[in-house]
């Protein structure tokens, strides 16, 4: 195994170890000062001359400034984040082969032996719609459910909820959206319609005592509309948490939200929900979703959705591609010193069967640097 199967990152506990002995040695080495070299040796200025004080109190101030740097960059970080795996349902009701029911039963059956303890494993809605997922039932009962582990569904409407318990569901989703044209185009009726219909479907999950999370999508963008207001991803993302959703997934659909964009968003829609129940959802179509899960984390999230081998896409969502890999995130979390308790190598191996069954590249780049290493 290469040290590089490794992500090269700091530990939690490592920070104020790193910050005193690596800071120290990189502001003395860049000091400009001819006493610069004594300033971090450990040397005691006490009684020494009036230029000694002074260079030992201008010393002390830098160190103690850049001390506070990985302090400053990575405050407030979560010593653990849940990943919520969407690639059996978001990456694959998105291929055009259709992939037999056997082989999602079995990448679901990997990325649990990965340790992942949320995978949403199938969608019951329309086969008219979705062709690709029109296996749910079939899926969802040749899953062997581990103890410990989520395996949430996606249902539009009473049918699909209904058909979800009658095959073993525990956990259920809604899908709203913030854009109004989004709706239309992927549940065929309007924001408000949806909310209507969507608290039929959860006082129904109630009564049988399941788990519901809430997706609300185009949340910082729609392929129709273009930028999304945050306050609207707020007002539906509130109705759905008053609804009785326990956990809010905020779905970046078509991956055109920056840093800057998803901050906004946040803080919108954490005015009405709080930020433990929130999870973020990006599809990486511009390459921001990495950068978007750490503004999120810095935020106070530690709910991140994505996909195996980056699989995914939204059919009712032109040019959307994949989710952020799930590989990626791992490896990302992993080198900031956040648990996830999944293991890397062996959601690769998931990554691996699903890419060729699918006979792609693999979509992740962690996993694709790793494997060229070791093969
Ligand atoms: P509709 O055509 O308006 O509804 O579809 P309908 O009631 O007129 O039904 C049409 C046909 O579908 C009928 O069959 C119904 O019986 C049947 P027919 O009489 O013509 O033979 N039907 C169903 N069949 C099975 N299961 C059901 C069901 N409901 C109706 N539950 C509907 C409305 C919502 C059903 C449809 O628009 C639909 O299924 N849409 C799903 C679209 C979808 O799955 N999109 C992808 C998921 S969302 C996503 O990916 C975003 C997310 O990842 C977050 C993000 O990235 O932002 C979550
Ligand atoms: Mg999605």
């Amino acid at each position: 195994m290469s040290s590089l199967e490794e992500p090269l990152g700091l530990g939690v506990g490592d920070l104020p170890r790193l910050s005193v002995s690596r800071l120290g040695g990189f502001s003395s080495s860049s000091s400009s000062s001819p006493r610069g070299a004594a300033r971090y040796t450990g040397a005691s200025y006490n009684g020494g001359s009036p230029q000694c004080r002074r260079a030992a109190a201008d010393a002390s101030c830098a160190a103690a400034e850049l001390r506070d740097l990985p302090r400053k960059v990575m405050w407030d970080l979560p010593r653990f984040v849940k990943i919520v795996e969407v690639g059996p349902r978001d990456g694959l009701q998105n291929e055009k082969a259709s992939v037999p029911a056997s082989v999602k039963i079995h990448l679901i059956h990997k990325l649990v032996a990965a340790g992942l303890s949320a995978i949403e494993a199938t969608s019951f809605v329309s086969p008219k719609w979705v062709p690709q997922l029109a296996d749910a039932k079939e899926v969802l009962r040749g899953i062997q459910q581990a103890p410990g582990v989520r395996y949430p569904v996606l249902t539009p409407n009473l049918r699909g909820f209904e058909a979800a318990v009658a095959a073993g569901a525990r956990e259920i989703a809604v899908f709203a959206s913030a854009s109004e044209s989004f709706s239309r185009s992927n549940i065929n009726c309007t924001i408000e319609e949806s909310l209507a219909r969507y608290r039929g479907v959860t006082a129904a999950a109630k009564k049988h005592g399941l788990s519901i999370r809430g997706y609300v999508s185009c949340v910082i963008g729609c392929p129709v509309e273009g930028a999304i207001h945050p306050s609207k991803v707020a007002y539906v993302a509130k109705e759905l948490y008053n609804m009785g959703c326990s956990e809010i997934s905020l779905g970046d659909t078509i991956g055109v939200g920056t840093p800057g964009s998803v901050a906004a968003m946040l803080e919108a829609v954490m005015t009405f929900v709080p930020k433990d129940k929130i999870a973020v959802h990006f599809h990486d179509t511009y390459g921001q979703a990495l950068a978007n899960i750490l503004v999120s984390l810095q935020m106070g999230i530690n709910i991140v959705d994505s996909s195996v081998s980056g699989l995914g896409g939204c059919p009712y969502a032109k040019g959307a591609t994949g989710n952020v890999a799930s590989e990626d995130v791992v490896y990302m979390l992993h080198g900031l010193g956040i648990d996830t308790n999944v293991d890397l190598n062996k959601l690769m191996e998931a990554g691996d069967y699903i890419s060729n069954h699918l006979g792609r590249p693999l979509g992740s780049k962690t996993a694709t640097a790793l494997r060229k290493l070791t093969n």
